[in-house]
C-alpha cells in the first residue's frame, strides 16, 4: 500500500527520469499500472525483445507509433531510434525501460534520455528506468528520483507461508500442511530481508518434499538466503559451527554467551525485553592454537544462528579499488541475515594499520567502526587476534565491543578436558587413559598441540599394531617443543599486554 503511494507520489514530483532497481519486475510493473491507471497518462512500455508498446492507459488504443512513416525503417528494438520516438511523438507518458542499464554508458543514449527529461515541463514524458542493476550517468542524476520497492514484513510472510501451505494442499489430495509454532516463527525471521518472490521460493521448497514446516528446514532457507545476496568471495556461510561442549575451558566466555541469548534474540520474543542492551561483540584475543576459531563458532552453535565469515583476503582483492564497497555491502548483507555472527578471523591481518598501509585499511576500520555505532540489527561481531601490536587501538577502545577476552595457554584442568575431548573425538575412552598425568606433563601446551599429540600417537600406535596408551601420548608429549618454549618472549608480553585490559576467556 504505502509502495503505490511512494510511487505515485514520485511520478507526480515533476521528476523526468525515476530509477526502480530491482530483481523483482513483474511485481514493479504491477505496482507502475496500478499507479498510472489512476492518472490521465499512458503508461508504455519497452524491451529489447519487443520494441516500444503501450501498456496502458487512456490513449492507449489510439496509438499511432507504428505508423509514424518516418520511424517506420527502424525498429522500436533498438535504443535509438525507440527514444526518438519518444521524444518526437508521446506527451503525458509514462515510458518503462525494462533492463535497460547495458545502454547507460553511450554517450547518444545518454544524450537522448536527457533531451527528453529536459523537455518535461512541456511535454511531461516521465521515464522510468527498471532493471535488476542500474548506474546513472552524471548527467542524468539531478534529473532522477530513486524509487524502491518495499520488503515484505512478517505479517505479509505469514500469509504468504499461509497461501503456499494451501497451494501445496490443494495439490496434495487436501492433506494439510504440518507446521509447529516454533518452527514458523523462525522461518519468518529468517525470511525477513527478501524479496516477495524469492521468499516464495524458499517457502515452496521449504514445504515440498514433506508438507511440513519443521525446524529441519531452516538450515537449508538459511543457506539459500545466503546464496541469494550474492556476497560470493568476501563472507562465506559457514555450514560449520560448532558447541561450547567440543571446547575444553573458556568458562567466562560460556557462561557471558550464555547469559546474552535472551537479550540478542530479543526482537523474535513476543514481549520485548526493552532493559537489556544488544550485544555487539566481542574480540578473543591470545596465543595461536588456543580455541580462539573453534570457540567463535561455537558462540553460533550456542546461539543456533547462522554463522558468516569475513574474509579479509578476499575484501581487499576482489574487485581492486573497491575495498570500502565490498565492506559496506558485506555488512549490509549480515544485516539481512541477522540475526546472525560476524565471524571475523585474524582480525589483526584485516585492519592492521602497519608502516606500509596506503590508507585502505583505515578507511575499512572506520567503515567497520561507523557501522557499529550505528547497527541496530542483531548482528554479532566475534573477532579474533593473536598480535596486539598491530592492532587499531580505535577497535579496541572500551564500548567498542563489549568484552576483550584473553585466552591464554590452559592450564592444568582445562589441558585435561581438552584431552578428554580429543580422545573421544577420535573413538577412544577417555577413562582409559592417564588424564592427569598427561595433563601434568603438557605444561605451556595448547589446546592445539595436545591434539596433536592425540593425533601423532595414535599414529605412532597404529604403526605398531598395538592400541593406543597414555605412554603413546606421552612420547609425542617429550617429542614436542611447544610454542609457548619457542615463542616464549611474545606469548609473555601477550599476557603482560592483557593483564588489566582484558578479561580471562577461562
Ligand atoms: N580449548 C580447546 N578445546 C578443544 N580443542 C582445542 C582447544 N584449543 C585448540 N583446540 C584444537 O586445536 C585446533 C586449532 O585451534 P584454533 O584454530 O581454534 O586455534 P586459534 O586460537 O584460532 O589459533 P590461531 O591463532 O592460530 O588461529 C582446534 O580446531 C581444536 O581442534
Ligand atoms: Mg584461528
Amino acid at each position: 500500500m504505502s509502495d503505490e503511494r511512494d510511487l505515485e507520489m514520485l511520478l507526480t514530483s515533476h521528476f523526468p527520469i525515476t530509477t526502480i532497481n530491482t530483481h523483482e519486475e513483474k511485481r514493479a510493473l504491477e505496482l507502475m499500472k496500478k499507479v498510472v491507471t489512476r492518472t490521465a497518462r499512458t503508461m508504455y512500455t519497452w524491451s529489447v525483445t519487443e520494441g516500444l508498446k503501450a501498456a496502458y492507459g487512456h490513449s492507449a488504443d489510439n496509438l499511432r507509433l507504428q505508423d509514424d512513416s518516418e520511424y517506420m525503417a527502424y525498429p522500436t528494438t533498438e535504443p535509438k531510434p525507440m527514444l526518438e520516438q519518444v521524444k518526437k511523438s508521446l506527451e503525458n507518458a509514462v515510458v518503462v525501460l525494462l533492463d535497460f542499464h547495458p545502454y547507460l554508458n553511450e554517450p547518444l543514449i545518454i544524450r537522448l534520455l536527457k533531451e527528453i527529461a529536459l523537455e518535461y515541463s512541456v511535454k511531461q514524458n516521465t521515464l522510468v528506468l527498471l532493471s535488476h542493476e542500474l548506474t546513472i550517468p552524471g548527467e542524468l542524476e539531478r534529473l532522477t528520483a530513486r524509487f524502491s520497492l518495499s520488503l515484505p514484513d512478517a505479517s505479509q510472510l505469514e500469509q504468504l507461508i499461509f497461501d503456499e501451505a494451501k497451494v501445496w494442499t490443494l495439490k496434495n489430495q487436501n492433506q494439510s500442511v504440518k507446521a509447529d509454532r516454533q518452527a514458523m516463527q523462525m522461518l519468518i525471521r529468517n525470511l525477513q530481508g527478501l524479496t516477495m518472490s524469492d521468499a516464495r521460493r524458499l517457502v515452496r521448497n521449504a514445504i515440498y518434499h514433506d508438507g511440513a514446516i519443521t525446524e529441519d528446514d531452516l538450515p537449508a532457507v538459511m543457506k539459500a538466503k545466503y546464496e541469494l545476496l550474492g556476497q560470493g568471495g568476501v563472507l562465506s556461510f559457514e555450514y560449520e559451527t560448532a558447541q561450547f561442549a567440543e571446547v575444553g575451558g573458556f568458562k567466562k566466555l560460556i557462561t557471558w554467551i550464555n547469559h546474552r541469548k535472551v537479550a540478542f534474540l530479543q526482537d523474535n520474543l513476543q514481549a520485548k525485553d526493552t532493559a537489556l542492551d544488544m550485544p555487539k561483540g566481542i574480540m578473543l584475543l591470545g596465543v595461536q592454537g588456543s580455541g580462539k576459531s573453534l570457540a567463535a563458532k561455537a558462540v553460533a552453535g550456542a546461539w543456533e544462528v547462522p554463522l558468516l565469515r569475513m574474509d579479509f583476503g578476499a575484501l581487499y582483492n576482489k574487485f581492486f579499488g573497491e575495498t570500502e564497497k565490498n565492506i559496506r555491502d558485506s555488512l549490509k548483507a549480515a544485516e539481512v541475515m541477522a540475526p546472525c555472527v560476524l565471524w571475523m578471523d585474524e582480525i589483526e591481518k584485516g585492519i592492521a594499520t602497519g608502516a606500509y598501509d596506503s590508507g585502505t585499511s583505515r578507511r575499512v576500520l572506520a567503515s567497520l567502526l561507523t557501522w557499529m555505532a550505528e547497527n541496530k540489527k542483531p548482528v554479532f561481531i566475534v573477532a579474533t587476534a593473536n598480535d596486539i601490536e598491530s592492532l587499531p587501538p580505535e577497535l579496541i577502545r572500551k564500548g567498542r565491543l563489549d568484552e576483550i577476552f584473553f585466552v591464554d595457554l590452559p592450564a592444568q584442568n582445562t589441558r585435561a578436558e581438552i584431552f578428554a575431548i580429543h580422545l573421544a573425538k577420535r573413538g577412544q575412552q577417555p577413562p582409559d587413559f592417564d588424564i592427569q598425568r598427561l595433563a601434568a606433563e603438557t605444561d605451556g601446551f595448547s589446546g592445539a598441540e595436545i591434539e596433536q599429540a592425540v593425533v601423532a600417537a595414535l599414529y605412532a600406535a597404529h604403526a605398531r599394531s598395538t592400541t593406543m596408551t597414555t605412554q603413546h601420548i606421552l612420547e609425542e608429549i617429550k617429542s614436542t617443543q611447544p610454542l609457548s618454549v619457542v615463542m616464549a618472549e611474545k606469548i609473555s608480553a601477550l599476557q603482560r599486554w592483557a593483564e588489566g585490559r582484558t578479561v580471562a576467556a577461562n
